[in-house]
């Protein structure tokens, strides 16, 4: 699944979680194209705590590989961008400019650490889901990774700072045979109910 930009309907039903990759690049282009998407998901008080690193460099491959998961480790050696999601839990410093309409917004949230941690977390895994389907959006494929050594990457890629690594997502273009069949899903019934 690739070149062609795929429908809305196209995103969610064609395009499903990749393993293996194509050695085809992913350009700066299609990775800013992608952000220029993925930035506009809705978080709680504007308050986009999702930090990304694209890691494609050997070198950046050699750092991130060891700590993965070791079933995950061959699927993001064989994904020409790897990107690493993270959630800043400083995330309030950026208040005064994502939420002008509330002045105290961010004085509120220095003060209460636990709350700014789990509000990092929370709207960083909702900018995740976006960022996924951003990444179908614009023709490429994804494969989501839960399975990593997070502590450690936060180590090795974001000492000093307030970043805490939550997902890892292989990106680029499928490989012929480089996804599972799809996997089922729970039904409208199942799933849904009306009150
Ligand atoms: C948050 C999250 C974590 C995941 N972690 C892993 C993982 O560590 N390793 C892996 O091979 N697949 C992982 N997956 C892939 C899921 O198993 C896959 O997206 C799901 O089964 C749906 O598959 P489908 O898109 O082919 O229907 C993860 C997906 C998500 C969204």
């Amino acid at each position: 699944m690739t070149d062609s930009q795929p429908t809305a309907e196209g995103i969610f039903t064609e395009h499903h979680t990749a393993y293996r990759f194509t050695p085809e690049p992913v350009s700066d282009s299609e990775l800013a194209h992608l952000y220029e998407l993925a930035k506009f998901a809705p978080t709680a008080m504007n308050s986009q705590p999702l930090r990304i690193t694209f890691v494609r460099t050997e070198e950046g491959k050699q750092r991130l590989l060891p700590l993965l998961a070791e079933g995950n480790r061959a699927k993001a050696e064989s994904a020409p961008v790897v990107a690493i999601l993270a959630a800043d839990t400083d995330f309030h410093e950026n208040l005064p400019q994502l939420l002008p309409q509330s002045p105290s917004a961010k004085d509120g949230l220095a003060a209460d650490a636990e709350r700014r941690a789990q509000m990092a977390r929370n709207n960083a895994w909702l900018q995740s889901g976006a960022f996924i389907l951003a990444v179908r959006a614009i023709g490429l494929d994804a494969g989501p990774m839960g399975g990593i050594n997070a502590p450690a990457i936060d180590a090795e890629f974001f000492a000093g700072t307030a970043l805490k690594a939550i997902l890892v997502v292989n990106i680029g273009h499928v490989a012929e045979d480089g996804s599972f069949p799809r996997n089922p899903r729970l039904s409208f019934s199942e799933a849904v109910s009306l009150a």
